[in-house]
């Protein structure tokens, strides 16, 4: 079976296919992407009506990439799987809306995506893939959550952010300290050359006892912290502005790391999932890998381009669903988007 993905909830544009394995899980033959992250960077963020039409433009020439770069056409394909959810309603629609016409053409099935899963699934896209159950902290634009993962579609919701998410936090932090959107990785180069503890910053909830994060009090600590170094001290290529950034993401990957680990402790689990774009963050990366190390905990990522967002994780999501009898592809080419989904709603 080979599963055409599509991907659009957001600001990337993703396409690949992947086939499912008689042993073993599906492998993914071919993916394209196009970010739209220089279209947006005039704007300081997202414009959803910019991104809307981005998609349409972009998803039938990367559908055509993938195919050929496969060896395949578009009468290979079995099925046509597509984000419903979570993301921005008129990107969702593109994706979903090309989905189920190509799938009405080719006479093929359909199946509706969330995003989150596709996130958690993607480092089974690697090639030393984990093994259930785990913990996963996923941390995207959009979501932070802690969940413990007992087999496909089984995730159970540990804790989660009571106001931003950690990919926000970097993006809004970054934005204050003058970098283009999106802040993340901008802020972490410019982190590499800062002095993490010049700038005492706050880390919200890291003792709550529960696994639930808070990161709004921090943008705030960094715009009164920027403030008093004043602006005419915080210009490109300045100590403070690199130990500003530095300790900003110190306080982030902190939080992060500490409520990781009392989940794993509280689950007695022994395996560690990081999926979503914060995931690419090096320094969070070094600090889990130690931690984990200590704790003779294995600890998995996606690999580092398929961090962000993309269609390979949504087509690797539909086919191990499909392999493992959770999900049948339906020939109903009527489609709904659901902007906003939890992923413990996911049944
Ligand atoms: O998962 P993703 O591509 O999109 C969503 O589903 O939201 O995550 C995007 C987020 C952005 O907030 C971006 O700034 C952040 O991931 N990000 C990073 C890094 N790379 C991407 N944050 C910190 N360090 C990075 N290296
Ligand atoms: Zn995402």
């Amino acid at each position: 079976m080979q599963i055409l993905g599509i991907e659009s909830s957001c600001d990337e544009t993703g396409v690949a296919l992947v086939q499912t394995a008689e042993r073993g899980w599906p492998q993914l033959l071919a993916h394209a992407l196009h970010s739209q992250i220089s279209m947006h960077q005039a704007y300081g963020g997202v414009v959803p009506e910019l991104a809307s039409r981005d998609h349409i433009r972009r998803v039938l020439p990367l559908t055509r990439e993938v195919l050929t770069s496969a060896g395949r056409t578009l009468a290979d394909v079995d099925v046509v799987a597509y984000t419903r959810g979570p993301g921005l309603a008129g990107a969702l629609l593109v994706g979903s809306g090309v989905a189920c016409a190509l799938a009405a053409a080719l006479n093929k099935p359909v199946l509706g995506i969330h995003h989150l899963e596709g996130h958690l699934l993607s480092p089974f896209l690697s090639e030393d893939p984990p093994e259930f159950p785990f913990v996963a902290l996923l941390v995207s634009g959009g979501h932070t959550q802690l969940m413990r993962v007992d087999g496909v579609g089984q995730y159970t919701l540990l804790g989660e952010t009571i106001d931003d998410a950690a990919g926000e936090a970097f993006d809004k932090s970054a934005k204050l300290l003058g970098l283009p959107y999106p802040g993340g990785p901008g802020l972490s180069r410019l982190a590499e050359q800062g002095n993490a503890s010049a700038y005492k910053l706050p880390r919200p909830l890291l003792h709550s006892g529960d696994f639930d994060f808070s990161f709004a009090g921090l943008k705030t600590a960094v715009l009164t912290q920027s403030q008093k170094i004043g602006p005419q001290v915080l210009q490109e290529g300045s100590v403070e502005r690199a130990d500003l950034a530095a300790s900003t993401q110190a306080a982030i990957v902190e939080v992060l790391l500490k409520k990781s680990m009392s989940a794993l402790e509280h689950t007695g689990l022994k395996r560690l999932v990081v999926a979503g774009g914060v995931g690419a963050n090096r320094r969070l990366r070094e600090q889990l890998n130690e931690a984990c190390a200590k704790r003779a905990v294995r600890v998995h990522y996606p690999e580092l381009h398929l961090c962000t967002d993309n269609g390979a994780m949504i087509a690797m999501a539909a086919a191990m669903r499909m392999q493992t009898g959770l999900a049948t592809p339906e020939y109903e080419y009527a489609f709904d988007v659901k902007p906003r989904w939890p992923l413990h709603q996911l049944a």
